[in-house]
C-alpha cells in the first residue's frame, strides 16, 4: 500500500466504507464499549465509533495516516497511536485484555503473519470480547497474484518491467475463508460467523476516481522515478477501465472476494 498518501486515501475510501456498512452489520457498539481499531488509517471510522463508544483507540503502522487522523478526526474519547499489529501489545502492555471489541477493516491482507495478527487481536480483547474483520480473499483484481490481475500486467509491461524488477507484491490475500477460520481457532477464538463475499456489482466505483484510488494502493510507485509515476498510473488506470466488469447502470466495479469474520474470545483461557 502507498500509505504516504493519507489525504488522498481519505477522499477515495468510499469502497472501504461501503463494504464495512454492507458486510459488518453485526458490529453493534454499546455506550460502555472500549474499542480498538486495528489499521485505522485516516481515522474516519474510529471517529464514528467514538460517537457511541466509551473510548476508541485507533492505531496504524503508517505515521502519515496517524498524523492525518490526529489532525482531522479529533474527539476527546478517541486516540490514535502508531503501532504494528504484530507488536502492539509489547509497545502498549496496558492494551492486554483491555478491549470489548476489536475491529479491523481491509488491513490484515497487508500483514504477512496472519496468525501473529490474530494472536495480537486475541491478546487485546477481554475474555468474552469480540472481533470483526474484513480481509481480502484470494481474488483481488487490483492487488492479487493471478495472471488476470493488475500486478501481473504491470510486472510484465514493456515500459515498466525494468523498473519493477525489485518489486515484491506484499499483498497477502491467498488465505481462504476456511484457512482464516482455522487460524482464528488456533489462537483461541470461537468463530461466530464467517462469510466470503463474491464481487458485488452494487459496489461500483467512480471511473474518475480510479487513478487516485490506485495511487493510494500501488506500492510500485516507490520503484519508479518521479517523472514516470503519472504515466504509470495512467497505464494502470486504463487497464482497470478495460478489465473491470460493468454493471447494469454502466458503472465499473472490480472482482474481489471479501472475507468477513466475527469471532469471540472464549471466557475460559
Ligand atoms: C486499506 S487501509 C484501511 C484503513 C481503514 N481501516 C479504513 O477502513 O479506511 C489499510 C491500513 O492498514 C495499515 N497497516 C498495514 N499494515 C499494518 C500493520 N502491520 N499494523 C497496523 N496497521 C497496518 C496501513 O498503513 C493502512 O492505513
Amino acid at each position: 500500500m502507498n500509505s504516504k498518501e493519507a489525504a488522498l486515501y481519505s477522499k477515495t475510501r468510499g469502497f472501504q466504507v461501503a463494504t464495512y456498512r454492507l458486510y459488518v452489520p453485526d458490529f453493534e457498539i454499546k455506550a460502555d464499549d472500549k474499542i480498538l481499531d486495528v489499521g485505522c488509517g485516516t481515522g474516519d471510522l474510529a471517529y464514528e465509533f467514538g460517537d457511541v463508544a466509551q473510548s476508541v483507540i485507533g492505531f496504524d503502522i503508517s505515521k502519515e495516516m496517524i498524523n492525518f487522523a490526529r489532525h482531522s478526526y479529533k474527539r476527546p474519547n478517541v486516540t490514535y497511536e502508531l503501532a504494528d499489529v504484530l507488536s502492539c501489545v509489547d509497545i502498549f502492555p496496558d492494551w492486554k485484555g483491555a478491549f470489548d471489541k476489536v475491529v479491523s477493516i481491509h488491513v490484515l491482507h497487508w500483514v504477512k503473519d496472519r496468525k501473529g495478527a490474530f494472536q495480537s487481536i486475541h491478546d487485546c480483547l477481554k475474555p468474552g470480547g469480540e472481533c470483526f474483520l474484513l480481509i481480502s480473499g484470494p481474488m483481488n483484481q487490483i492487488m492479487g497474484h493471478g495472471d488476470d490481475e493488475l500486478p501481473h500486467y504491470l510486472k510484465n509491461h514493456d515500459k515498466w518491467k525494468e523498473h519493477l524488477k525489485g518489486y515484491e507484491n506484499k499483498f497477502y490475500n491467498r488465505l481462504t475463508l476456511e484457512d482464516n477460520v482455522k487460524l482464528l481457532e488456533s489462537v483461541g477464538f470461537e468463530v461466530v460467523k464467517g462469510h466470503s463475499y463474491k464481487p458485488c456489482d452494487e459496489l461500483d466505483i467512480d471511473k474518475d476516481q480510479i487513478k487516485d484510488y490506485l495511487q493510494t494502493l500501488l506500492g510500485h510507485l516507490s520503484y519508479l522515478p518521479e517523472q514516470y509515476r503519472d504515466k504509470f498510473l495512467d497505464d494502470a488506470t486504463d487497464w482497470c477501465k478495460q478489465n473491470f466488469p460493468v454493471n447494469q447502470r454502466g458503472n465499473a466495479y472490480f472482482k474481489i472476494e471479501i472475507i468477513m469474520l466475527h469471532a469471540k474470545k472464549t471466557k475460559k483461557e
